[in-house]
């Protein structure tokens, strides 16, 4: 059957068996298994303001030679990429071809509440709907993917997700490296099975710290290369893993800058050497590849990080650069890249604190083996507002993970926002957190504020896009009215 049903029966009851809950204890996710880069590096189809995505079960092959069923939102690995100019009017068909309910959110587009993917804005099995809005926002890479409450996980492992940029004027006349000198990729690690299958099957264990996988993937392939000439490259980057944290850095230790995060470019490039990247997050990099030697390869890498008891100890590839071109690089790098004006703090009229990860009453109100993840508590009900917010307002939100052992990266829909502080664990914003942000990396030990100016009215969720958190409930509906 072509329907997907077989892919979407994983086991739904956990086993507890092999359950080690020990705080900061022996719960790791798989090692990478790394796989020889010697698969070309592809991009899925780019679609303009209109089109259709059916979810649906495909044919693809994640590891070389090895055809197998995945979930698609088209023939390929991956959605098609949208790209399109701010002002468009876009309108996307939605079929729903999977054996049971789905949806789509447009994960860093400010879209009208009742576009945004809601968790009960759900389209059954068989059903269509037309999202339709206006983009009005500045140039950035957003992703969409599944939001259907506790089946988001499974369905975006199983292969439905994809990429969107967004172009301004403002940023086309920054001239940054263009056509095929830039790159949009998105990784996620995949659990496969001897055939080559992805597999979705998540113990106790990995609801614990999100279900992670042996097998790193770029745009749906696993052991990519891509050939490089001795230029800048533009590298666009969404981690649309389930769980995994990446710390991108290149094989050959050079820095690279960063240039725009979820919401839009930096006032002006970071040059770093390594930039973590947590589920949910984009990146905007500039690589430049001219002084290395042709006929050297140069990887994307994952390094080692500390404060994650659950990953981290591994350094792996991601990715293959092959430079096998001389080219002369006519890319100069700006000085300035756009205007981020900080939301003063003196602007906020409210300050919310919540505490998030395992919480006494998440664990006491665990229902069959669902809901030890909260947020201030809770765990999400659809029918339930937790926070009424007021229409216009500029407000602070604190996530506190002091007492957690697990990472939690915060996504807010309905806005973008600013990092405002980061206490205890790295006391430090990352170079990606000095621009408009929706996703917000929380490592154990750690209380993070951010502000934003609530603009857009309806209900929203937020969550962590830890997608294994989330499914357990670690998200809740805020209204903005
Ligand atoms: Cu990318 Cu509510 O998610
Ligand atoms: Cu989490």
């Amino acid at each position: 059957s072509l329907t997907g049903s077989w892919l979407l029966t994983g086991c739904n009851t956990h086993d507890m068996s092999n359950m080690d809950m020990t705080p900061g204890g022996e719960n790791m996710g798989p090692a990478i298994t790394e796989v020889p880069f010697t698969t070309p590096l592809r991009f899925p189809e780019t679609i303009t303001a209109s089109g259709q995505l059916t979810a649906s079960s495909v044919t693809e092959a994640i590891l070389p030679g090895k055809s197998v069923r995945m979930l698609s939102y088209r023939q390929g690995a991956l959605g098609p990429t949208i790209r399109v100019t701010n002002g468009s009017d876009v309108t996307l068909r939605f079929n729903n071809q999977l054996t049971e309910e789905s949806n789509i959110h447009w994960h860093g587009l400010l879209v009208p509440a009742e576009m945004d993917g809601h968790p009960t804005q759900l389209v059954q099995a068989g059903g269509s709907f037309t999202y339709a809005f206006r983009i009005n926002q500045a140039a950035n890479m957003a992703w969409y993917h599944p939001h259907p409450h506790e089946k988001t996980a499974k369905q975006a492992f199983m292969g439905l997700a994809g990429m969107i940029l967004i172009e301004t004027p403002d940023e086309r006349a920054l001239n940054l490296p263009s056509g095929t000198f830039e790159l949009p990729l998105l990784i996620q690690d995949k659990r496969l099975d001897g055939a080559g299958s992805p597999v979705y099957n998540p113990t106790m264990d990995d609801v614990m710290i999100g279900y992670m996988g042996e097998t790193v993937t770029v745009n749906g392939i696993a052991g990519a290369f891509h050939p490089v000439s001795t230029r800048t490259y533009r590298l666009r980057i969404v981690n649309g893993s389930n769980g995994r944290i990446y710390n991108l850095a290149l094989s050959n230790k050079a820095p690279f800058q960063v240039i725009g995060t979820d919401g839009g470019l930096l006032a002006a490039p970071e040059t770093v050497t390594a930039l973590l990247l947590s589920p949910g997050e984009r990146t905007d990099l500039l690589v430049d590849f001219s002084k290395v030697p042709v006929g050297t390869d140069v990887y994307l890498t994952s390094e080692t990080f500390t404060g994650a008891s659950s990953q981290g100890g591994q350094a792996f590839n991601i990715l293959k650069f092959s430079v096998n071109k001389a080219e002369s690089d006519p890319f100069r790098m700006p000085v300035s890249l756009s205007t981020v004006t900080p939301l003063s703090t003196a602007s906020a009229v409210k300050t919310r604190q919540f505490d998030i990860g395992i919480s006494a009453e998440g664990m006491d109100g665990m229902s069959g083996m669902k809901g030890m993840h909260t947020i201030g508590g809770k765990t999400y009900l659809a029918s339930r507002i937790d926070e009424s917010v007021k229409l216009g307002d500029t407000e602070i939100w604190e996530f506190d993970n002091s007492k957690g052992d697990e990472p939690h990266p915060m996504h807010l829909h309905g806005t973008f926002f600013q990092v405002i502080s980061r206490v205890g664990g790295r006391n430090t914003l990352y170079a990606n957190e000095k621009g408009p942000k929706d996703t917000v990396l929380v490592m154990p030990g750690e209380r993070v504020r951010i502000i934003a100016q609530f603009k857009t009215p309806g209900t929203f969720v937020f969550h962590c896009h830890n997608l294994e958190h989330e499914d357990d409930g670690m998200m809740l509906n805020f209204r903005v009215s």
